[in-house]
């Protein structure tokens, strides 16, 4: 099992942060993700940046028979997974290593995580390496001038860590310049957005 990157300093410690970083997605949202995301019985599905594996519980319960696994490199958003959610396939790893062998998922989704990858590049290479040719990768992020976005980057500073919220636009220009993933399609939901991408 792959250690993953050093956990973020205050990440757990915090119950007042976690309030105000509140990120509950409306239900409109909800079925937008699952329209890009499509999960279906037989898929095998990660979640990358889980936190405590509410999100993988919810797509598991959208596509019984598949199977959901989540990784984060927090240990006690992960031990917080294991035992409120042991249906979902936990384990700790950030998005930059990635425990699992070469194409072996076929769809991964990032729902508020992706402006906490260290390192966004090796993160999008590790995630092309372990989907099929053909699956798809859902990324659902916030805008950073929406208030959630401006919330996120304020706490981020003074926490000390390293947060990279990037427009939709910003975030399609990444991925376009990036290796592995074609952009197939996006989804502006106001303060937050998705975006779709397929493995090439
Ligand atoms: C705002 S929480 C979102 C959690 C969950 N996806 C959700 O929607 O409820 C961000 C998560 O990203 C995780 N994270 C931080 N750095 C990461 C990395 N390098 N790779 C993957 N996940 C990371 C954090 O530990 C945290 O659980």
């Amino acid at each position: 099992m792959c250690p993953g990157p050093k956990v973020p300093k205050s990440w757990s410690s915090s119950a007042r942060r976690r309030r105000a970083l509140s990120h509950s997605e409306s239900s409109s949202d909800w079925a937008r993700f699952f329209d890009l995301l499509h999960p279906e019985s037989g898929d095998r599905i990660l979640d990358v940046g889980s936190g405590a594996g509410e999100k993988a519980a919810r797509v598991l319960a959208a596509a019984p028979g598949s199977e959901v696994f989540a990784v984060d490199p927090n240990p006690k958003r992960i031990g917080q997974a294991k035992r409120d959610h042991p249906e979902v396939k936990s384990s700790v790893a950030g998005a930059e290593k990635l425990p699992f062998e070469d194409a072996y998922f076929d769809k991964a989704y990032s729902t508020m995580a992706f402006h906490h990858f260290l390192d966004i590049d090796k993160a999008l290479g590790e995630i092309a390496r372990v989907l099929k040719h053909g699956g798809s990768y859902v990324l659902l992020e916030v805008e950073p001038r929406s208030f959630a976005g401006r919330m996120f980057r304020f706490f981020g500073r003074l926490m000390g860590e390293p947060i990279t919220i990037m427009t939709e636009a910003q975030c399609l220009s990444r991925v376009r310049a990036g290796e592995g993933f074609v952009v197939d399609g996006s989804v502006s939901l106001g303060s937050k957005y998705l975006v779709r991408l397929r493995r090439t």
